[in-house]
């Protein structure tokens, strides 16, 4: 049986692996298939690197919020009503999804380095609000934690989309990258949807989409 002492000691390790340790993808970094790219060849300018690697921090800081969001929904579930059995399905199938989150965080920090760009130095203030946030959503029960799944993944998707029409054309790595995770997201939404969640109040999910915004527009800079 998880205690509350193993439950935050699993949170706090993992908050600082998050920030401070290098991560390593499951999966292999995507590319896009050669024939795509013989058709934008042309080297990226400075601007577009810039561009890039403003994006792709942005994109970065959504992976560590996206730690700190699945990490504290689990701990949350470790820590709500239920039986055992019930709560651990639960928090597995939240930490399954955060694993592939880790792969796009070592993604998304490869490809800043890359670019000679860097992570925001603001991460461990994103980290923390989005566990508070996370751990807030994960109190409201079950259905309610898992409707909030739904709704950020939703949310990342769109962002995604409008990264793919802001990331320069020939920037295939940045773009492989972007459209693998956007695939991903898609069916973490799918999955907490079909493991019972529930719609969000329209207010939330604007609320959200404010907070994003915030977040979004601050890391495009620092
Ligand atoms: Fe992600
Ligand atoms: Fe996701």
């Amino acid at each position: 049986m998880t205690t509350l002492v193993d439950a935050t000691l699993i949170a706090a390790d993992s908050a600082l692996r998050t920030l401070f340790a290098p991560h390593r993808a499951g999966r292999v970094c995507p590319t896009v298939p050669e024939p795509m790219q013989a058709e934008h060849t042309t080297p990226l300018s400075t601007e577009e690197k810039t561009l890039a690697g403003a994006l792709m921090r942005v994109n970065h800081v959504g992976e560590i919020c996206a730690q700190a969001l699945y990490t504290s929904q689990a701990l949350a579930a470790r820590l709500g009503p239920g039986t055992h059995a019930h709560k651990e399905a639960l928090a597995r199938h939240l930490e399954a999804a955060g694993q592939e989150e880790t792969d796009h965080l070592a993604w998304c920090k490869q490809r800043l380095d890359e670019l000679n760009s860097r992570p925001s130095l603001l991460n461990p203030l994103w980290y923390a609000g989005a566990f508070g946030i996370g751990l807030l959503a994960g109190r409201l029960g079950e259905r309610v934690s898992l409707g909030f799944v739904v709704e950020t993944e939703r949310q990342v998707e769109a962002h995604l989309d409008s990264h793919l029409d802001r990331l320069p054309l020939q920037d295939h790595a940045s773009r492989a990258i972007v459209a693998q995770m956007k695939a991903d997201e898609v069916r973490h939404a799918r999955e907490a949807q079909n493991a019972g969640a529930t719609e969000l109040p329209t207010v939330v999910s604007g609320l959200m989409k404010s907070a994003a915004k915030v977040m979004t527009t601050i890391a495009h800079r620092v």
